[in-house]
């Protein structure tokens, strides 16, 4: 047993008053969860603090937070392990204590009802709805069930995982600055339905989503949903998985998303490293090369591209004028090697599902009769 202070981020709208910070002592075995912690101080010391959970088993959803300024689950991160975070930041920060407050917070990106309650009405669900998260086959319904190779579900087995926790969408920087990002729940729960054979409107989906400007090109790679997600869904997998998906039916979005991927695919490729002085040509008028193509939009574009490259200039990003010059950009001495890196990744293009790990043809089709997914997370790395 050992003693824990945890720091709570403490709201009481009946009160009246702002959020406030309160601590509270608690023994525990370190190996229990953090939300075991929560539930023992509302036990002992103060019954209004609010934390919503259920299963305790990170099964049910219900308790995400932000614990150590991380979001994830209360009942799955162990408190021993909180209390070496919270050292480690404190330590970071100059102060030397072996037991530093485990700072813990309702999650981000959502509106706060009480204490560590959040609305996922307002913001996840109404983003969940948006993708029509339901299947919508043509035709007939079959007699009975529909049947579909175990093979052809397997991609999507992994965004099947998802239990709603919010986690993701509470950690999502590009959310915390466009809120109608549709953000990377729901995005993983579109990717669910995209990849599923029985769906028909796959096409339709993919339109939608690229078309919207806080869509699937919204998201700005950023890795955060992946560290967050307690069951592996890596929404931003599935993300990259309806761009690409998008890309090879030939969706041409007007946030120019696609264009400007492929403009980062295609400058690494010529110079092994990235010439940002391409970037806006390459995004808005691809294929030409050392000069503009005269489209009103592509001219439209780079205009109002000018205010963020000046930003650029004076924050330092961009450290050298020459690098605004098209082209003068060097290239990398070693250009074969990553020439042979996508040579190689074009003729492996299986092995982009990130959910399906290990070496081409190794045990993949054995689990594949077998009925067995190979997963980043144990919990969902079963026989179905
Ligand atoms: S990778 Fe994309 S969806 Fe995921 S947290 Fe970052 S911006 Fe959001
Ligand atoms: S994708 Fe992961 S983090 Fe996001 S809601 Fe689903 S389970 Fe939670
Ligand atoms: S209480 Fe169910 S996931 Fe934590």
């Amino acid at each position: 047993m050992a003693e824990y202070t945890i720091k709570v981020r403490r709201f009481q709208p009946e009160s009246g008053e702002g959020p406030y910070w309160e601590e509270f002592n608690v023994d525990l075995e370190p190996s229990l969860a953090v939300l075991d912690g929560l539930l023992q101080a509302k036990d002992r010391d103060d019954g209004s603090l609010a934390v919503r959970c259920s299963c305790r088993a990170a099964i049910c959803g219900s308790c995400g937070m932000k614990i150590n300024g991380q979001s994830g689950l209360g009942c799955k991160t162990q408190i021993g392990e909180a209390q070496e975070l919270a050292n480690k930041k404190a330590s970071a920060a100059g102060a030397k204590v072996d037991n530093a407050p485990i700072v813990i917070e309702p999650m981000g990106n959502m509106p706060v009802v009480k204490d560590l309650i959040t609305d996922m009405e307002s913001t996840h669900w109404t983003k969940i709805r948006r993708v029509t998260p339901w299947l919508l086959p043509h035709g007939d319904p079959p007699e009975r069930e529909y049947v579909v190779e175990p093979e052809s579900m397997i991609d999507i087995t992994q965004s099947m995982a998802c239990i709603q926790c919010g986690a993701c969408v509470s950690s999502c920087l590009s959310m915390e600055a466009d809120p109608d990002f549709i953000g990377p729940a729901a995005l993983a729960k579109a990717y669910r339905f995209v990849g599923d054979p029985r769906d028909a409107e796959t096409h339709e989906r993919l339109h939608d989503l690229a078309d919207d400007p806080h869509g699937i090109y919204d998201c700005t790679h950023c890795f955060s949903c992946i560290d967050a997600c307690p069951k592996g869904v890596a929404p931003m997998d599935q993300i990259m998985r309806l761009r690409r998906k998008a890309g090879e039916e030939g969706i041409e979005d007007p946030n120019s998303g696609h264009d400007h991927e492929m403009a980062f695919v295609k400058i690494i490729e010529k110079k092994g490293t990235l010439d940002e002085s391409l970037l806006l040509q390459e995004s808005f008028a691809p294929g030409v090369k050392g000069k503009l193509k005269p489209s009103k939009r592509a001219i439209r574009e780079m205009l109002g591209s000018i205010p963020t490259a000046i930003r650029g200039i004076k924050t330092g990003k961009m450290r050298s004028l020459s690098k605004l010059i098209p082209g003068v950009h060097h290239k990398l001495p070693d250009q074969d090697d990553v020439k042979a890196i996508y040579a190689h990744a074009e003729e492996h293009s299986e092995e982009f599902n990130l959910y399906i790990k290990g070496e081409e043809g190794e045990l993949i089709d054995e689990n594949v009769e077998k009925g067995i997914e190979r997963s980043t997370d144990p919990d969902t790395a079963e026989a179905k």
